[in-house]
C-alpha cells in the first residue's frame, strides 16, 4: 500500500501542493477498488480538490459534505470559530448566531457544536448550498433560510443575534480567473465573486447587520487580501466599532471582529 501510495503521490504533484496526503486520503476512499481509485487520480489530474472527490472535508471538529454546489470548507477560516470562542466563552449560555452566506454549514454547525444550547439561523442565496448544509445539519438546532442579502428587507424577520459570522464571496471579479483551477472550476463563482473590488458583499451587509446585532453583540466578518482596511472603514461607518483583527496561518488579516456600541 505504501508504494502504491508514493506512486500516485509522484503522479499528484503537477496539481497539488498536497500530493502525498492527497493520495492517502484518495486511496482511503477507494478501499482497495483499483477500478474506483483510478477514477479518482483521473479526476484529481483535473484539479477536482480531494474534498469533492471524496465528497467531505474537515473543518473544526467534524467532517462536512463538500460539493460543487458549496465553497469547500477552508483551514484559515476556523479563524472565525477560534475568534468566537475566545469572545464567548460561557458555553451553556442560549445563544441566537447567525451565519450569513451559510454554504456548507461548516461554521454555523461547528458553533452549535461548541455551545450546545445555542440556535442558529444559515441564510444562502443558494438553494444547492442549503441543501447540502440540510445534509450537513444532523440534528443541530438551526433553520436554514433562502435569503439574499442584495434585496432589501432579506433580514427584517430574523431578529436580533448575539453572535453574527460571515464569510461573504471576497474576490473581486477579475481575480477569479487567476486562482488556483482548484477554486475557480470547482467552487461555485456565487461563493467567490465579491464584484469589481471585492467588497460588495460587505456593502451590502452594512445596510443590515447593525440592527440584526443585539446591544454589545459581536461580528465575526472573514475577509480577503488586503481588505482589512476597507472593510474596517464600511463597518465602522455602519456604527460598530472594531475590537481585533485576527490574523490567519500565513499571518495574513484574515478576520475582523467588531461590536455594536
Ligand atoms: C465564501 S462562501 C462561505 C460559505 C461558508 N460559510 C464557509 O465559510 O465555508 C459565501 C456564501 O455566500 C453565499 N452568497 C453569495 N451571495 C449571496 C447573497 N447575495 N445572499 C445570500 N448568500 C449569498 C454563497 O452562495 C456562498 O454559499
Amino acid at each position: 500500500m505504501h508504494d502504491i501510495i508514493w506512486k500516485i503521490a509522484a503522479q499528484l504533484i503537477p496539481v497539488s501542493d498536497t500530493p502525498l496526503l492527497d493520495a492517502r486520503l484518495l486511496c482511503q476512499a477507494a478501499q482497495d477498488d483499483s477500478d474506483k481509485l483510478n477514477t479518482y487520480i483521473e479526476r484529481r489530474l483535473k484539479h477536482e480538490p480531494v474534498s469533492k472527490i471524496i465528497g467531505k472535508r474537515g473543518f473544526w471538529k467534524a467532517d462536512f459534505l463538500s460539493t460543487v454546489d458549496v465553497l469547500d470548507p477552508r483551514p484559515d477560516s476556523e479563524i472565525l470559530i477560534d475568534a468566537v470562542l475566545r469572545f464567548y466563552p460561557k458555553h451553556r449560555n442560549p445563544y441566537r448566531i447567525l451565519d450569513i452566506g451559510v454554504g456548507s454549514g461548516c461554521l454555523l454547525f461547528s458553533l452549535l457544536d461548541e455551545y450546545p444550547i445555542a440556535t442558529g439561523i444559515g441564510i444562502d442565496k443558494s438553494i444547492k448550498a442549503l441543501q447540502v448544509a440540510e445534509k450537513n445539519q444532523q440534528g443541530r438546532s438551526a433553520t436554514l433560510i433562502q435569503a439574499d442579502f442584495t434585496q432589501e428587507n432579506w433580514s427584517v424577520d430574523l431578529g436580533q443575534f448575539d453572535i453574527v459570522v460571515s464569510n461573504p464571496p471576497y474576490i473581486p471579479s477579475a481575480d477569479i480567473d487567476k486562482l488556483a483551477p482548484d477554486v475557480y472550476l470547482y467552487d461555485p463563482r456565487d461563493a467567490l465573486d465579491g464584484g469589481t473590488d471585492g467588497l460588495d458583499a460587505y456593502r451590502h451587509l452594512t445596510k443590515r447587520v447593525y440592527s440584526l446585532l443585539k446591544p454589545n453583540a459581536f461580528l465575526f466578518l472573514e475577509i480577503g487580501i488586503n481588505q482589512a482596511e476597507p472593510v474596517s472603514a464600511l463597518f465602522q461607518a455602519a456604527g460598530l466599532s472594531l475590537v481585533e483583527t485576527a490574523v490567519d496561518f500565513g499571518a495574513i488579516p484574515r478576520a475582523l471582529i467588531f461590536r455594536k456600541k
